[in-house]
């Protein structure tokens, strides 16, 4: 179903003022945003408008129960000059998982690609063109209703804002592997993209990153042994010839990059096993010389490549190379390109 979306168009741009040499993730923001408003059981007002602050009563629901959820996407200039967004349906689906968890209503797919697609389209200069740079689209949901009792709020706002984003991290990244502070249980919010769910990460992600690490290795809740998430990622490790990152148990984010890296290692010819791995695997692999590679993989960050985890008073250390990491993020920047075949069928034109 096609929806009827207004436009009220920036009469001056700021594209011209962006140093696209000089871009550091969610510092500048394109010229417009995407607002849809949920009342009376439906998704109304959908409009593209210049971006502007939004008035916010003090009795805003979100501000109190955290009722909001949101996505990270990119979009990337295609060889026709054109914005192309990846895979923005897998976006859609877990949006409305996120929504579902948290007592929020969902929005169509459709609706979800079709403002996307038209947003972009719009923004099309602000979208980078060197490799490893992006467009950073972030859709987020949160409850408008002003109310301080405790319930599912009946007013929302779907909004769509976007920032021009450089690489994420110059280098290969240091984990800290937590063991007071858990990401997420089992029946808890983890595998939705909840506000609260980074809210919970940024003490024990500041506390590492005093000890002079980058992101935290998040372990399971109860006996702080199997492995998570690494900061905001999903996190992969490759221990004699196969790779194998945590499957999805409920707590964990079902990561599009995550999805992604999976098909093409297994187009690549690799094996990967989705099960559960242990800090204790990862320790005797590294003591026995079989871990040959470890990296993170999300929207934002894209794949960051695992230098060394600590963990109690032990330091694992990664081999320099990570020569299949480096060769899977290569190929997935040269799909978002246009400069390899996009044979998955990954990219989906703006309009
Ligand atoms: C993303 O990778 O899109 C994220 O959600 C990470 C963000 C918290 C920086």
């Amino acid at each position: 179903m096609a929806y009827s979306i207004k436009k009220t168009i920036t009469e001056k741009s700021a594209v011209g003022e962006v140093d696209f040499d000089n871009l550091s993730m969610g510092k500048r923001y394109t010229d417009h945003m995407f607002v849809a408003d949920y009342e009376n059981g439906e998704w109304k007002n959908l409009r593209i408008e210049p971006l502007a602050p939004i008035a916010t009563h003090p009795a805003t629901m979100a501000l109190h129960y955290g009722q909001a959820i949101f996505e990270g996407m990119k979009a990337t200039i295609g060889k026709d000059g054109k914005a192309v967004i990846f895979r923005p349906e897998q976006n859609a689906k877990r949006f409305n998982l996120s929504a579902q968890r948290i007592g929020m209503p969902t929005v169509s797919e459709d609706l979800f690609v079709q403002a996307l697609k038209e947003f972009v389209a719009i923004e099309n200069e602000w979208v980078p063109k060197a490799e490893g740079s992006a467009l950073y689209l972030r859709p987020f949901m949160y409850a408008d209703e002003h109310f301080i009792g405790m319930r599912a709020a009946t007013n929302y706002k779907f909004i769509i804002i976007a920032s021009p984003a450089g690489k994420y991290f110059s280098k290969p990244i240091k984990l800290y592997a937590e063991t007071k502070y858990v990401r997420a249980v089992n029946g808890g919010t983890g595998e939705a993209k909840v506000a609260g769910n980074y809210a919970a990460a940024i003490l024990p992600t500041e506390l590492a990153k005093k000890k002079g690490y980058d992101q935290v290795l998040w372990l399971d809740p109860h006996n702080f042994e199997y492995v998570q998430e690494a900061g905001t990622m999903n996190i992969f490790f490759k221990i004699a010839g196969k790779f194998i990152t945590p499957d999805l148990n409920g707590s964990i984010l079902a990561g599009i990059t995550r999805l992604s890296c999976i098909e093409l290692l297994r187009d690549k010819g690799y094996e990967v096993e989705e099960r559960p791995i242990s800090i204790s695997e990862i320790m005797e692999a590294s003591e026995n010389g079989t871990l040959e590679e470890a990296f993170g993989a999300g929207t934002a960050v894209g794949i960051a490549l695992v230098s060394e985890i600590g963990y109690k008073d032990k330091t694992i250390k990664f081999p320099a190379e990570n020569p299949v990491a480096t060769d899977v993020n290569n190929t997935m920047n040269a799909i978002k390109m246009g400069t390899a075949e996009d044979k998955f069928g990954w990219m989906v034109a703006a309009e």
